[in-house]
């Protein structure tokens, strides 16, 4: 027998933010030429949240990990790391999820973003119980936060429709009882990479006035032929993952796809050969809000008690780059502890020490006359 301990990766705590503005069908058809009944019955997306001014991809992502780690009852301090995947992070750097640590007070958490558009959070969760596996980390914070309305067009009626923001947040915790993230699949192909991109504002096209004027920063998507890719790869990552697990798809209570769209779904379900009430759906309310649109239905799924601890799911997730992946959950619940943690005062605390932090560099830079070199 093995001297080292099996760890496993169990999901204990979740959470989600979404921006209070609802945007409907009816709404949008007064600033492009659509109609709700068109984008209900091409898409299934009925309205999305939009982010106030004031708001961002990681302030939502902030929100939506104090809830998680509240769910959780772990202190923001016991976090080792933070990995927060977004497809429009607040920066190209530095890293949203350093942005998160801070606003969060995850004072010992090394914090980094991931990018692999909407099959993000699949990857990130991936990636956390593998840092778990391996014993490198003990309690990890994944979020997927997304402001993809700032990117998209207003005036293209082929993306406008489909993006909404918001975030979700997991932290997953080290235990050597069998459960949690049972398994994952991690796939991409590049050769589809115009297929759903954001042209400029990276090395490649950097920012000027002509890529500005030529709505270079929006999204540019092939719409037909992302359709007849996540419809094809779904069901394929789903069976993959689930027997990587060792499992079959009679074992998995719930499957839970990236929300795009209904009708790839539906295909998906096809292929599968299983029912739609086998999936959770509601992409009707969100819309596509990338990397955040699966923790934001499993935790709807949760609230409504579809899912349950010991159930097991398939979180399955596609997107740009082309990128798709799948991972096999056993649902945990929050680990049993004695005393009640208050993540939210952390949020405070946070607060005040980030200000000193910066009051002494400033105070470091003034003595070292480093101040505005
Ligand atoms: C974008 C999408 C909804 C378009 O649906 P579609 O059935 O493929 O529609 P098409 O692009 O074939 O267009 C059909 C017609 O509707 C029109 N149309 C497109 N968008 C429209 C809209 N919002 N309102 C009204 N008409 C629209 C087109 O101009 C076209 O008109 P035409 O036949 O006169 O040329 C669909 O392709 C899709 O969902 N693709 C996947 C996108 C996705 O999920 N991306 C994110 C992946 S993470």
């Amino acid at each position: 027998m093995s001297e080292y301990p099996t760890r496993y990766a169990h999901i204990t705590g979740w959470g989600t933010a979404v921006p209070e503005k609802v945007l409907t069908n009816c709404e949008l058809a007064t600033m492009v030429d659509t109609s709700d009944e068109w984008i209900v019955s091409h898409t299934g997306i009925k309205e999305r949240h939009v982010v106030a001014p004031e708001e961002s991809s990681a302030t939502l992502a902030a929100d939506a990990a104090i809830k998680a780690l509240d769910v959780a009852n772990l202190d923001p301090s016991e976090l080792d790391l933070i990995i927060v995947t977004s497809a429009s992070p607040e920066h190209l750097f530095p890293a949203t999820a350093c942005l998160v640590q801070d606003r969060i007070g995850a004072t010992k958490a090394g914090a980094f973003d991931l990018l692999a558009a909407c099959s993000g959070f699949i990857y990130a969760m991936n990636m956390g119980a593998q840092y778990i596996r391996s014993g490198a980390a003990k309690n990890v914070l994944i979020v997927g936060t997304e402001t993809l309305t700032r990117f998209v067009d207003w005036q293209d009626r082929n993306t406008c429709i489909l993006f909404g923001d918001g975030a979700g947040a997991f932290v997953l915790q080290e235990s050597e009882t069998p459960g949690g993230v049972l398994s994952g699949i991690m796939r991409s192909d590049g050769s589809g990479g115009d297929l759903l991109c954001l042209p400029a504002g990276g090395s490649k096209m950097p920012a000027t006035a002509e890529t500005v004027s030529t709505g270079q920063h929006f999204i540019h998507m092939n719409g037909r032929e992302v359709f007849r890719f996540a419809s094809r790869v779904i069901a394929q990552a789903t069976r993959e993952a689930i027997a990587a697990a060792g499992l079959k798809l009679d074992d998995i209570k719930l499957i839970v796809p990236h929300q795009a769209n209904l009708r790839i779904i539906e295909s998906a379900v096809r292929h599968l050969e299983i029912s739609l009430d086998r999936c959770v759906v509601n992409l009707d309310r969100y819309g596509n809000t990338s990397t955040a649109s699966i923790p934001l239905a499993v935790c709807e799924a949760v609230q409504d008690g579809r899912i349950q601890p010991g159930d097991r799911l398939v979180l399955v997730g596609f997107g740009g780059g082309l990128t798709w992946g799948a991972s096999v959950v056993e649902w945990s619940g929050p680990f049993p502890t004695k005393h009640k943690v208050r993540p939210l005062k952390y949020r405070v605390l946070a607060r005040l020490r980030s200000w000193l932090l910066r009051g002494a560099r400033h105070v470091e830079g003034l003595i070292w006359g480093r101040e505005n070199q």
